[in-house]
């Protein structure tokens, strides 16, 4: 595999129409209609928690995390991740997960901080960064979704039996509390 020259960092809002851009192409319009979505709309991302990767000057992948709870734990919400085509199977995506979990689990301890991070995607990619299945029926999303792409990533010691109830929009500390 050839080696990329990559650096990532945390996003900017300079890189919003770009990264828009890559997630139009990558998921097309029925990303409007995923449940993951519905999590997102009118719901801020972490700009801190979420990551782009550069080759020069060129945006050639990112990641971001949202603030959702599960039941009544804070969580966030892994997604979309995207990187461009070209420069796929070259790890990026994986470093965008990677660094994305390492700062979340940095501030996991503070009050009121994040405790997981959730998305809905494929187990045999993901499970390679840590996460696993939430066993069948212990979470609810506001949507249809196949409950095997159901997958979480503690970022302290919460056990999976934990995870439970409805999964629904989160808040920042420091901001208001969305409602719900
Ligand atoms: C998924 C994605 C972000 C991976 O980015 P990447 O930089 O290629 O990821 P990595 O280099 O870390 O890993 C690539 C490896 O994962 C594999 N892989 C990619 N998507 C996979 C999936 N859905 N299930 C299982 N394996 C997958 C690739 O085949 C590749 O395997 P290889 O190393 O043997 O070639 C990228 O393929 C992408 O943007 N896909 C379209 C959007 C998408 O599906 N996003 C995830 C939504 S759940």
């Amino acid at each position: 595999m050839t080696e990329l020259s990559v650096t990532l960092f945390p996003e900017n809002p300079a890189d919003d129409a770009a990264i828009e851009r890559l997630v139009a192409r990558t998921f097309g319009p029925g990303r409007f209609a995923r449940t993951a979505y519905r999590l997102r709309e009118g719901n801020p991302h972490r700009r801190d928690l979420s990551f782009t990767a550069y080759i020069g000057t060129m945006l050639v992948g990112s990641v971001r995390l949202t603030p959702i709870l599960i039941g009544e734990v804070p969580a966030l919400l892994l997604g979309p991740l995207t990187v461009e085509p070209p420069f796929r199977s070259h790890g990026i995506g994986r470093r965008l997960v990677e660094k994305a979990l390492e700062v979340a689990r940095g501030e996991a301890h503070g009050p009121g901080a994040a405790r997981l991070v959730l998305l809905v995607g494929d187990e045999p990619y993901y499970g390679r960064m840590g996460f696993k299945r939430v066993p069948r029926g212990q979470v609810s999303l506001p949507g249809p979704v196949d409950p095997a792409r159901v997958l979480v990533c503690p970022l302290d010691e919460t056990p999976l039996e934990a995870v439970r109830g409805p999964v629904r929009k989160g808040f920042s500390a420091g901001t208001e509390r969305a409602s719900a």
